[in-house]
């Protein structure tokens, strides 16, 4: 049995519906963590939180695209409303599509647009908004506040609290190379130099 040592915190997972984010969404959820699925397929989201559910934990949904500022704001609000906090945010969506391949030279603007819109923006974005609800939680029941060691500015002070956590999903493709994958590894790898 996994030990339950995320009760009582609070969980948004981006693209929680399947694959990667869907697994992650179930484990958080193991681990005691309420769950807020975010994802743009319905089926499969209700289909991961009632199996959340039906294993014991807790897990709810929201039907949006992440790469949209009024969905990555209304995430973090239905998380606090519905939880009372946000301590993880798990960013993991993707959508791929046969007009994301190709390079500089085959890629249609609208596509380089939609897909740095998704790969990267939908993290500025989920940053944007959960790191203040974070700090609002505070620190949740139980947990030991470490000394801050991270390194040069946030977005002013040091933080009121250590507290929250984002999780950013890069990829090999953000350090390496495929060629012909311009979209993809370009923003995969400035979701390395976001999160650094
Ligand atoms: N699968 C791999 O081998 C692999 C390797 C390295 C990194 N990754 C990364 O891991 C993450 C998950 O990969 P996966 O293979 O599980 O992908 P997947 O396609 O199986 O799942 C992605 C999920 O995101 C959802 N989604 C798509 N567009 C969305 C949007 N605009 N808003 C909200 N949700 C949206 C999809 O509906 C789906 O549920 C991705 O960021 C991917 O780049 C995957």
């Amino acid at each position: 049995m996994t030990e339950q040592n995320l009760n009582g915190r609070a969980a948004i997972v981006t693209g929680g519906a399947a694959g990667i984010g869907g697994a992650t969404a179930r484990r958080l959820a193991a681990d005691g963590a309420k769950v807020l699925i975010v994802d743009v397929v319905e089926e499969q989201a209700e289909a991961n939180a009632k199996r959340i559910r039906d294993a014991g934990g807790n897990a709810i949904t929201m039907i949006g695209d992440v790469s949209q500022e009024s969905v990555a704001k209304e995430m973090v609000e239905r998380a606090v409303s519905e939880f009372g906090r946000l301590d993880i945010l798990i960013q993991n969506a993707y959508g791929g599509g046969a007009d994301r391949a190709g390079s500089a030279v085959e890629v249609e603007p609208d596509a380089w647009r939609s897909g740095m819109d998704l790969l990267v923006t939908a993290h500025y974005l989920g940053a944007k908004y959960a790191v203040p609800a974070m700090e609002e939680s505070d620190a949740a029941p139980g947990y030991e506040p470490e000394p801050w060691t991270g390194r040069g500015r946030r977005h002013g002070s040091p933080p009121a609290a250590n507290v929250g956590r984002i999780v950013n999903i890069s990829s090999v493709h953000g350090m390496l190379q495929a060629p012909r994958s311009l979209i993809y590894e370009a923003g995969k790898a400035a979701v390395i130099g976001l999160t650094r």
